[in-house]
């Protein structure tokens, strides 16, 4: 089924709904939320871009999407943000309200079609995603729907994506599954595990199971990473690629970022180009 069919892309924001439920633990399968390393990184990178906004303009808004549990508005706002943050999780937006709405500083939708927000008759001066992408199955579609959401001089900042498949080099790509596996292998619930195995191998891809629509192009061919820069190029003054080793277990963690393999990308891109009429 092509990823932009009306009824394919609802029963992937349904998914995003149940599999991100009240019991939802976003670190446990999440390296960029479970290791130092990886977390601090992103976070100053964050910290970095809100700051300079601030000090341009005096404030930033901040429009996060897919905000999880929060840990990353929670950064934002400590840099000094305001954020409006979406989730098409009803169960994990009643957190992020009851967590931060006392701030006074957050602003929760909870984006049932998880798109709503692109309708938004407004701009902010950054938008963010971190691990948001891969869930989203017309990924360049939604990035280019999102721009204009972004004020001129503004930034979009997404990280914490599979790098595409086809483009990586086979040794990376091998390493990166077999360290997962050899995770995967830890957690139990083997009987789903073999399933969904036997699907993969098999080129598989169904519609009603939630493992083959929740992690969506983490179990197809990763994200396009320079169809993305591409994209983002024409709108931005300054678009950066930075590439990263990414694994579950702290183990495969430390030893892979000890080597020059990469796994998992982010994008940059800054000073927002005023629209041509
Ligand atoms: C892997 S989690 C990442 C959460 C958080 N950004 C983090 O890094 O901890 C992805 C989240 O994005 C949400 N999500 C997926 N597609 C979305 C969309 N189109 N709009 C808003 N939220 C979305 C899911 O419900 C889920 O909570």
């Amino acid at each position: 089924m092509a990823p932009s069919d009306e009824h394919h892309v609802a029963a992937v924001v349904a998914a995003q709904d149940t599999g991100h439920g009240t019991a939802h633990d976003y670190e446990k399968g999440s390296p960029h939320l479970r290791h130092r390393s990886l977390r601090s990184m992103l976070e100053a990178r964050l910290r970095g871009l809100v700051a300079g906004r601030r000090a341009s303009t005096g404030g930033c808004d901040v429009l996060e999407v897919g905000g999880g549990h929060g840990t990353f508005t929670r950064c934002l706002l400590d840099a000094g943000a305001h954020v409006t943050v979406t989730e098409t999780s009803a169960a994990s937006a009643a957190r992020l309200r009851s967590e931060l709405g006392s701030t006074g500083r957050v602003e929760v939708l909870h984006d049932r079609t998880g798109e709503d927000v692109l309708a938004a008759d407004r701009q902010w001066d950054l938008a963010v995603m971190t691990a948001v992408l891969h869930h989203i199955p017309d990924y360049l579609s939604f990035l280019d729907r999102l721009v204009p959401l972004v004020a001129p001089g503004g930034s979009l900042f997404t990280a914490a994506d599979p790098l595409h498949y086809p483009d990586m080099p086979a040794r990376d790509h091998w390493a990166d599954r077999g360290a997962y596996l050899a995770w995967r292998l830890l957690q139990g619930d083997y009987a789903r595990g073999l399933a969904t195995r036997v699907r993969r191998l098999r080129g598989i891809h169904d519609d009603t199971e939630p493992s083959d629509l929740v992690e969506y192009h983490v179990v197809r061919d990763g994200v396009d990473e320079t169809a993305v820069a591409r994209l983002l190029d024409d709108h931005f003054g300054e678009v950066e690629v930075f590439r990263y080793w990414a694994s579950q277990a702290p183990l495969f963690q430390r030893l892979g970022e000890a080597t020059s393999m990469r796994t998992d990308f982010g994008v940059v891109a800054t000073r927002r180009l005023p629209t041509r009429d």
